[in-house]
């Protein structure tokens, strides 16, 4: 069943996230050894990578293992890298191994950096499928989320985890590499983060309207846990009652 929490404010939900990344995190150590993620790209996980970087001793990061959502076709050091997002506000603040941040090589060709990410994938994971222990997914305003948009081939993917797209969005790179939806999908926790008024209608078009063609509406775990975790104004347009609040 898909759980909706909406928390007062950004910095709440940043909160909230690093709690629920933390527990996991311990939770996942303590069953399986070892915590895999794949983190979302864009600005809405920036203050929770913050949050995480602010309480390094909580999390056994030297059992964590980062991958990522999606990646723009641009190098590591360029201002749209997701990964450079993450790097600066998490992965240089925590006691990481650099051996477990599993980039995508947004420098390649999109074309090349999908069948090599795909092969770090199964090279971690022992099979071409992942089984990320929480995916933390943004939601676009077209209703988008990682780099699977509305109307791209990559959403009908079936064989394989990881493509390359093109998709022109605001004023973002449009060459990317993506998971796939069964790759996504095959998550244990999957976590949107979705803050503000200007996400306010698509939070309530994917949340509310049934066959709206959103890609995010896609996003159904095969047997794992749906979350998603919005601040009051991203919430404002919900007129169904959650199936939880807090904060
Ligand atoms: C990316 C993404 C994308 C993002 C949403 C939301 O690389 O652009 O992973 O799916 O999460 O576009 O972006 P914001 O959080 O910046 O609104």
């Amino acid at each position: 069943m898909t759980k909706v929490i909406i928390v007062s404010d950004a910095a709440e939900l940043a909160r909230e996230a690093a709690q629920r990344f933390t527990q996991l995190a311990i939770e996942a150590v303590a069953e399986r050894g070892r915590f895999s993620v794949a983190l979302s790209g864009g600005s809405t996980s920036v203050p929770l990578y913050r949050q995480l970087a602010e309480q390094p001793d909580q999390v056994p990061w030297e059992r964590v293992h980062l991958f990522w959502g999606d990646e723009r076709s641009v190098p590591p050091n360029h201002p749209d890298s997701n990964f450079r997002l993450a790097e600066e506000a998490l992965i240089s603040h925590v006691p990481i191994p650099a051996c477990n941040v599993h980039r995508v090589q947004g420098e390649l060709q999109p074309e090349a950096a999908a069948p090599a990410y795909a092969a770090a994938i199964h090279a971690f994971f022992g099979e071409i499928w992942p089984r990320f222990d929480l995916v933390l997914l943004g939601l676009g305003n077209d209703g988008h989320t990682a780099s699977l948009f509305p109307g791209s081939p990559a959403l009908r993917e079936t064989a394989r985890p990881v493509v390359a797209v093109m998709a022109n969005y605001q004023d973002r790179p449009a060459h990317r590499v993506t998971l796939t939806l069964p790759a996504i999908n095959a998550g244990h926790q999957i976590l949107f983060l979705a803050t503000g008024a200007a996400k306010a209608e698509i939070v309530a078009a994917v949340l509310q309207e049934p066959n709206g063609n959103f890609p995010a509406q896609l996003i159904q775990p095969a047997a794992g846990q749906l979350t998603w975790l919005l601040d009051a104004p991203a919430a404002s347009r919900l007129t169904a009652t959650p199936l939880q609040s807090g904060g």
